[in-house]
């Protein structure tokens, strides 16, 4: 029986209904879920009921996942499963003052996964467990039209160049441009501005706004003028699917072709989500 798959947006995004991921997918099952995550780029699973262990499960069929580094640690009252993949919560809760999450709170600018690591992220997984009444959205960006969508002129202009993505820790909004900043502080990469997707073939623009701070070989003015162009030109509603979380959603997302960002939310209200990564390969 075809998967039922409901499109949420002119831009991206599809919801499948009628699949309760704690159960063990049939192979078929499993290669259509990926084929239609490559033609909407973010799938939306709702009311689900997933523990770490059933969101490992269903998450490997997309790739390996990124792995811990350090022993598990008893962070927070969700603890760590047998698995060796990192269980990362993205969260606003503080238990005695201390943070649960790994992410700081409020809006946070579009971006992608892991831009700024030579091989950085090919999807995520995120699963909502508790999420505010109002505001805490993931909106998504479809990068393709983005890219389809740039002037004749412009695509000409980056094709082919390189752009230095950087994370730098505890800001989740762009507060500065490139010059002054010491990128070799924070983890960074030089990256394609524009990228090939390995499985669609299909071309898509790859900087962003929180990350992504000068083009290689230009000059800071000029770097920064591109940059600001192409981010204005990316961030327009019509590339965009704002995601409204309901507690039991299941989202994936492919950050080789999307961009994602949150909107601010009130910090009397919790918000709570675990996140898995699927790695990725080197950009081309
Ligand atoms: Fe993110």
């Amino acid at each position: 029986m075809p998967l039922e798959i409901k499109p949420l947006s002119p831009a991206l995004g599809a919801e499948i209904a009628g699949l309760d991921l704690r159960d063990e997918l049939p192979a078929a099952v499993v290669a259509e879920i990926i084929e239609a995550w490559h033609e909407h780029l973010v799938l939306s699973f709702r009311n689900q009921e997933l523990t770490e262990d059933d969101q490992i499960r269903f998450a490997r069929h997309f790739g390996a996942l990124q792995k811990r580094t350090r022993p598990p640690q008893a962070i927070n009252e969700f603890g760590h499963t047998k698995y060796p993949e990192l269980t990362m919560l993205v969260s606003n809760i503080r238990d005695n003052g201390k943070l649960i999450g790994s992410l700081p709170d409020g809006e946070m600018h579009f971006h992608s996964d892991q831009c700024y690591l030579e091989k950085p992220a090919a999807g995520t997984l995120l699963y909502a467990i508790e999420v505010p009444s109002a505001g805490g959205d993931t909106l998504f960006l479809n990068m393709y039209k983005a890219y389809d969508g740039l002037p004749a002129e412009l695509q000409a202009r980056i094709d082919g160049r390189r752009a230095l993505n950087a994370y730098l820790y505890d800001s989740t909004t762009r507060a500065i441009n490139g010059a002054k900043v010491d990128f070799t502080a924070h983890p960074h990469y030089v990256q394609p501005m524009v990228r090939t997707h390995p499985a669609t073939g299909r071309k898509a623009l790859y900087v962003n706004r929180l990350m992504t701070f000068t083009v290689d070989g230009m000059d800071e003015a000029d770097g920064t003028a591109l940059l600001n162009a192409l981010f204005d030109h990316m961030e327009q509603q019509k590339f965009i699917y704002a995601h409204h979380w309901r507690v039991g959603d299941l989202v994936l997302w492919d950050n080789r072709c999307t961009l994602h960002a949150r909107t601010d939310f009130s910090g009397r209200e919790r918000r709570l989500l675990r996140r898995y990564v699927v790695m990725g390969d080197r950009v081309y």
